[in-house]
This record gives structure tokens, C-alpha cells and sequence, in this order.
């Protein structure tokens, strides 16, 4: 690990030097103070709160970094962290990042700052940065719901691609060959997943992919309103719309009511995530539903397991399945339903 004296040698100054510099405390010229936050950066030190000898010392608070705190499938997913931490004696701190790098980065620094021990990560991006900050600065993480370029990092996601693959299917089967699908952002890997899934659920049947509408926007509700108001524009317009998540399937519902259009009569509409049954009386949406509690009670097993660990281990890539739940907004006839 990175100790202020390696960032000492790196800048080519005393190690009260570069204290002063990371706590602005004391006078250091500006190039001094460039070469000392320079050498931070390279190195990825991070100050720790706590004098070093405390550092063997587990703080059994562990975190949950999450891309959108509003989002039932993250309260549930946090639900699971808190159930299996809380069992095994940990604390959990939850963080929002808004699916934003840079609140992530700095989420990821405070936490270590703060001494966790580990933390489940929903990664806003699937690049590897924030996975191996902490690890270079000793502190156990999982991924869970995504997956990063990392092979070095235990893994707990849904296979969105087969979940995308089986809700095309399904609205193929139902006589849609224009189908628009309103998605997340193509650098999220559930997103860059479902559209693998579409795309080749479209092969499969012989349909033309080009001439399919795929949009990427946000995981947001006014990120799918805006997507559906595009297509809704489209000559021809799409039969159906598959939304990328619960919450742009929401926007999509407002923008065709805006637009006086009835589900599915007039547009069939699938997506990801159920909603819990605590939200809604009478679910209508058709959805590759996501089973979340258990994804993340697992990476949370996986993380507490880590940190009892005592030897080397082959890091895991754990892929639960999705389960298709048809309802009414697909289309299907309600006669097949019962
Ligand atoms: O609604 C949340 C789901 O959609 C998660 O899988 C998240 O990654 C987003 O893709």
C-alpha cells in the first residue's frame, strides 16, 4: 500500500511536506504543492484517518455504491447488503452516484479515507478504475448487477442478455418486426447486454437488425419519455418499444399517454425490473424480472467471506437468471394469461 513517505520520494520533498500539502496546512510553493498532488494521482494514495498501525484493525462497516438510490431495484438490492451484513455483525454505509464517474471516484475515496473494510459495487461505468483503487489500497470489493473489464474482482449480475433475448422473442412471436428498443447508456454492461440480447433475438427470427430503432439514453424516467417521443416521430413508427430498465419504461408510459396512445393496443411495451409488490396493485408491465435481493444478499456473503479468507482464491462470476413474467402490456391475448 502507498504511504506518504512513497509519495515523498515520488515528489522529491519531506514527508511533512507533502502532509501539509494534502491537508492544507503550512505554506508550500505551487510547484511543490503540483508535484506533490501530482505524485498522489500517479500513486493512488489515499490519507488514512487513522494512523497506519490501526489499519490491520477491521472498522466492520462496510459500503453499498449504487447508480440511483430512487430506483425500487436498488432499495431492494440495499435491503439485501443490509440483511446479510447486519447478521454478521457489519454496518453499511449506501452511496449515490447518479450512474456520474466522478461521485463515484469520490464516494470510493471517502470510503477508504473512512477505514471500511469492503464494499458491494453498482459501477457507473465498465471500466475497472474504481475496483482496483480499492484494491490498491487494501479493501475488498464486489461487483454486483454490472460487470468491468477487471477479471480480478468477484462478480454477482443477472443475465440481461438472455433477458433481453427472451422479451424480443416473445413480442417477435407476437407479430412485431419493427420494434424500438429505448435503453441505458451504452457504456453500462447491463445496457451494452441488452442490446446483444435484442440484436440477437432479431437474427434469430431473420429479422433485418438495421432496420430496428435502437436508442441509448439514460436510465431515467425523462430519459424515456424523450426516447419514446423520438420514435413516436418515426415513419414508420415502431409496433412496440422494449424499455432498457423500470425507469425509462415509466417515462415511455407517460410520453404515449401524452401522446393519447393505449398500451398495448396501440404500442406493446416489455422491460427489465419488476416493481415490488408493495408498489403496485395491479402490475401490467411485461418484464424480465431481476432477482436483486438475492444478487446482492450473495455478493454480500461473497465480500464478508473475502474478509475472513486466509489464502489466495479464484475470483467468481456469479450470473443469475432472469425470469420473463408476461402480462398485459406485451399484448398477449388476457385469455392466455389466466
Ligand atoms: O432498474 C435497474 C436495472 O437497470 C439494473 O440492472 C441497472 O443496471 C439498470 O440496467
Amino acid at each position: 500500500m502507498t504511504t506518504i513517505h512513497d509519495v515523498a520520494r515520488r515528489a522529491g520533498v519531506a514527508s511533512i511536506t507533502v502532509s501539509r500539502v494534502i491537508n492544507n496546512s503550512g505554506y508550500a510553493s505551487e510547484d511543490i504543492r503540483q508535484r506533490v498532488l501530482a505524485a498522489v494521482k500517479e500513486m493512488g494514495y489515499v490519507p488514512n484517518r487513522l494512523a497506519g498501525s490501526l489499519r490491520s484493525k477491521r472498522s466492520k462497516v462496510l459500503a453499498l455504491v449504487m447508480t440511483d438510490i430512487t430506483n425500487p431495484f436498488f432499495t431492494v438490492a440495499a435491503r439485501g447488503v443490509e440483511d446479510v451484513a447486519s447478521r454478521a455483525g457489519y454496518t453499511v454505509i449506501f452511496c449515490n452516484t447518479d450512474e456520474d464517474k466522478q461521485k463515484e471516484q469520490n464516494y470510493i475515496q471517502v470510503l477508504m479515507q473512512n477505514q471500511v473494510d469492503g464494499v458491494v459495487l453498482v459501477p457507473s461505468g465498465s471500466d475497472s478504475e474504481s475496483v482496483e483503487t480499492l484494491q490498491q489500497n487494501g479493501v475488498q470489493v464486489v461487483v454486483v448487477d454490472r460487470h468491468v473489464s477487471s477479471q480480478k474482482v468477484d462478480q454477482v449480475r443477472c443475465d440481461s442478455l438472455n433477458g433481453a433475448y427472451e422479451l424480443t422473442k416473445l413480442l417477435i412471436s407476437l407479430g412485431h418486426t419493427h420494434i424500438a428498443l429505448l435503453n441505458g447508456p451504452q457504456n453500462v454492461s447491463t445496457a451494452a447486454d441488452r442490446f446483444t440480447g435484442f440484436n440477437r433475438a432479431l437474427a434469430d427470427a431473420g429479422l433485418d437488425t438495421a432496420s430496428q430503432s435502437v436508442i441509448f439514453g439514460a436510465f431515467t424516467r425523462a430519459s424515456g419519455a424523450e426516447m419514446a417521443r423520438q420514435v413516436l416521430e418515426m415513419t414508420p413508427r415502431p409496433s412496440a418499444l422494449f424499455a432498457g430498465n423500470n425507469f425509462i419504461a415509466l417515462g415511455v408510459l407517460r410520453a404515449l399517454e401524452d401522446a393519447r396512445l393505449r398500451v398495448p393496443e396501440d404500442m406493446a411495451v416489455v422491460t427489465f425490473d419488476d416493481l415490488p409488490e408493495s408498489l403496485v396493485i395491479s402490475p401490467f408491465l411485461t418484464v424480465a424480472a431481476q432477482p436483486v435481493y438475492e444478487m446482492a444478499a450473495r455478493a454480500t456473503e461473497l465480500l464478508i467471506e473475502r474478509l475472513a479468507a486466509t489464502q489466495v482464491y479464484d475470483f467468481q462470476d456469479i450470473v443469475f437468471p432472469t425470469t420473463l413474467i408476461v402480462r398485459k402490456s406485451s399484448g398477449v391475448k388476457i385469455e392466455t394469461l389466466k
